[in-house]
């Protein structure tokens, strides 16, 4: 593919001879010189139409489940690859499309797309047979499974790792996380602790697997036995490993080198996260998070793709706010509300089907997750829920419950936000359904105020708008892999700057 910039290189010596030949004949060099300068204007328009590359980042903004699995599916369309990038089968995305539902764990949500590219990125850990019967399903119900790849850096979740798991919650007592007991954190503790297996140490040679194995048990057997978990044998481990390296062997390969042959290309890539920013080890509700870098961040780390290639970090968030699993909660509704948007939003765990906990959007949290995702633009998932709401709430602030101070940044310490009650701006509701509305224009008035708002205090562009759970109840505003094709060509002539999309 020819860049802009290769085009402006190769023309430079033509234009500077030009120049050279201003005098003599001056009529023909200027006439040659507009004829030129023509000619790359219109590559320039023909390039930046058409061939300008994005890459995206979609980031869950709020606990997870804000319907990230819809937006990767929907923008899936315009991309060449698509890349899960960090946990694991903790995850439960849900797609629906044309009426059927498919819910996948690991499997990237692109795969319903029979051309693209779909990995299963570095950053994750994998439950081979949670993937395997996820193939399964996927080919069951006639679908390709041929352009999956998995990252032989994955980390593998080994069986006794979601019994240690289950073992380890069952003895936090009443201090418990709520972890979807799948195994992540043992699975990540003995990736940081370097006593893990990565899924390329399956095809090594058998005294390294072998050794690496004889670790792995050492490493655990003392918390095993405390908490009266079954000890595998070295055989058991043997056995386990090698009737899964045979099946997931058609899938694995290094996907670093993968995703930069795409990058060499020219394709546009999808980054999926999972689970949420409010849920990353590092800038969530600690300890109650899950194992990985669910932000930004983790896209890169997750993948092995450089912070210079991003051009858009999607933030997806529900028009309300959602969290399984414990630990606090500012917005949290305990009344008839709360149970409105737990059963018409059909708020039940895809992985555990747990009932997740409801309550209103909250900005505070929305606008930290604009900081350190650097989100460029929101997808408002399931607006539709509040249909029938009378009045709607927006946090727009906390208080702390005795000093009355006002908070605008999110706590980093839950012990804080533990503390702080939310401070609302109250919304006239819609009650009108918004399933069927295609353009944002065709909203209610009450609905563009109440988004309005939100995109004003979260910081951030509404780009799309989730109207239902089908791929088409859509509405877009700006489509993220269109965005940076118009941004770049700003940056070309005035320099970016961000439109204001909702009015
Ligand atoms: P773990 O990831 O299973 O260790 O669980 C840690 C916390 O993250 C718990 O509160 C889980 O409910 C939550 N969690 C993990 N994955 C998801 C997800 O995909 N959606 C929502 N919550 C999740």
């Amino acid at each position: 593919m020819i860049r802009f910039s290769s085009i402006v290189r190769l023309n430079q010596p033509v234009r500077v001879s030009l120049q050279k030949m201003r005098c003599e004949p001056p009529l023909f060099a200027a006439w040659a010189e507009l004829a030129l300068y023509s000619y790359t204007f219109g590559l320039r328009v023909w390039y930046e139409g058409n061939s300008l590359v994005t890459h995206v980042v979609i980031v869950g903004a709020q606990w997870g489940d804000e319907g990230k699995a819809k937006i990767t599916d929907m923008l899936a369309e315009s991309a060449d690859v698509v890349i899960r990038c960090q946990g694991g089968c903790n995850a439960g995305h849900t797609v629906s499309h044309q009426g059927n539902v498919f819910k996948f764990h690991l499997i990237p949500s692109g795969m319903l797309y029979p051309n693209k590219l779909c990995i299963i990125g570095p950053g994750t850990v994998i439950n081979p047979h949670v993937l395997l019967q996820e193939i399964d399903t996927m080919q069951a119900r006639g679908y390709s499974t041929a352009n999956l790849r998995l990252s032989d850096r994955a980390h593998l979740t080994l069986p006794f790792h979601a019994l240690l798991d289950k073992a380890r919650e069952n003895a936090l007592a009443g201090k418990k996380i709520g972890t979807t007991g799948r195994g992540i954190a043992p699975t990540y503790m003995d990736k940081v602790g370097r006593n893990g297996i990565r899924i390329g140490d399956l095809y090594a040679p058998q005294s390294f697997l072998t050794e690496r194995l004889t670790h792995t048990l050492e490493q655990n057997k003392a918390q095993l036995s405390a908490l009266a978990v079954d000890i595998p044998t070295l055989s058991d481990l043997q056995a386990f490993c090698k009737e899964i390296a045979e099946q997931l062997k058609p899938y694995v390969c290094d996907t670093v080198a993968l995703v930069h042959q795409a990058i060499k290309r020219d394709e546009s890539l999808l980054f999926e996260g999972a689970q949420g920013t409010l849920l990353d080890v590092d800038y969530g509700t600690y300890p109650f998070v899950t194992s990985s870098n669910a932000t930004a961040g983790g896209a890169c780390t997750g993948s092995g793709v450089g912070p210079s290639q991003i051009d858009q970090v999607i933030g997806v968030m529900k028009a309300y706010t959602t969290r399984v699993g414990e630990g606090p909660f500012p917005t949290e509704l305990h009344d008839h509300i709360g149970k409105h948007l737990l059963e018409v939003g059909q708020e039940f765990g895809t992985t555990t089907g747990r009932p997740r906990r409801c309550g209103w959007f909250d900005s505070v949290l929305a606008r930290y997750s604009t900081q350190v995702n650097g989100l460029t633009g929101l997808a408002i998932t399931k607006i539709d829920v509040m249909d029938d709401l009378d009045e709607i709430k927006l946090c727009v602030a906390y208080e702390h419950r005795e000093t009355k101070e006002r908070f605008h940044q999110f706590p980093s310490h839950i012990t804080t936000l533990a503390e702080l009650d939310p401070v609302y701006e109250t919304f006239p509701g819609w009650k009108q359904p918004l399933q069927n509305i295609r353009r944002y224009e065709d909203l209610p008035t009450e609905t563009r105020q109440y988004l309005k708002r939100l995109s004003e205090l979260s910081e951030a562009p509404v780009q799309i708008l989730s109207v239902g759970p089908e791929r088409d109840q859509t509405i877009i505003l700006e489509e993220p892999f269109q965005k940076t094709a118009s941004l770049k060509k700003k940056e070309h002539s005035h320099g970016a700057q961000e439109p204001s999309l909702i009015s």
